[in-house]
């Protein structure tokens, strides 16, 4: 566990422990803020609580097995921010796929950049078998997601047409890769 400041808040980043089952009521309170804000993000409808204990304890399952690793940012007691990379399975077992969410409020302060260094640190030293490209998808109009993306090396290998829907529009998904 790690405290740090980000603009002016102070923000504590822990991986994701069997602890954390006794909090899914503040990671259902998360992920429905960002379906609430419409956020560019493959989930739109918000998730019960049973539902979010169960994403849970399939999240700890994974991480215990070494094929997820996930983090997550906390300010004053409430989810600000999470990050993971999940192993993909059989001959797709050497791909990364990760994702990365900010809370509304909590954006532009520097949080996405240091969990995604944090997270790829991480994803190197507890995978099994150890990650040799890191994928991601991502809406081809979120520009705050790709600036950060390309920052750390990550490269557009495709670009989907029509694949995500956004405020009633079809919007391009980009696929982007990162050899490690
Ligand atoms: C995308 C997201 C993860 C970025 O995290 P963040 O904490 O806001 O980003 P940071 O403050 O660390 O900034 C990192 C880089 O992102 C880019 N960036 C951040 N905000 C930006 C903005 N408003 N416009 C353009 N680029 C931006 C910049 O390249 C920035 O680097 P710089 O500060 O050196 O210029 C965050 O905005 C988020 O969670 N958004 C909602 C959910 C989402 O879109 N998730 C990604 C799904 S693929």
């Amino acid at each position: 566990m790690k405290t740090k400041i980000f603009g002016g808040k102070k923000i504590t980043i822990k991986k994701l422990s069997k602890k954390d089952l006794r909090n899914a009521k503040e990671f259902q309170d998360f992920i429905n803020s960002l379906i609430e804000e419409k956020a560019q993000i493959l989930l739109n409808k918000k998730l019960s609580l049973k539902e979010e204990k169960e994403w849970l304890k399939r999240r700890l399952g994974q991480i215990k097995n070494q094929k997820t690793v996930f983090l997550l940012a906390e300010c004053d007691n409430k989810i600000i921010g999470t990050t993971g990379i999940d192993l993909g399975r059989g001959r797709e077992n050497h791909v990364g796929n990760f994702g990365i969410t900010i809370r509304n409020g909590y954006r532009g302060i520097g949080l996405g950049k240091h969990l995604m260094k944090e997270i790829l640190k991480l994803a190197k030293k507890e995978l099994q078998p150890k990650p040799k490209i890191i994928r991601l998808s991502v809406f081809s109009t979120n520009k705050p997601a790709i600036g950060l993306y390309k920052k750390y090396g990550f490269k557009k290998a495709a670009r989907i047409p029509k694949q995500l829907q956004d405020k009633g529009k079809l919007l391009d998904e980009i696929i982007m890769l990162l050899e490690l």
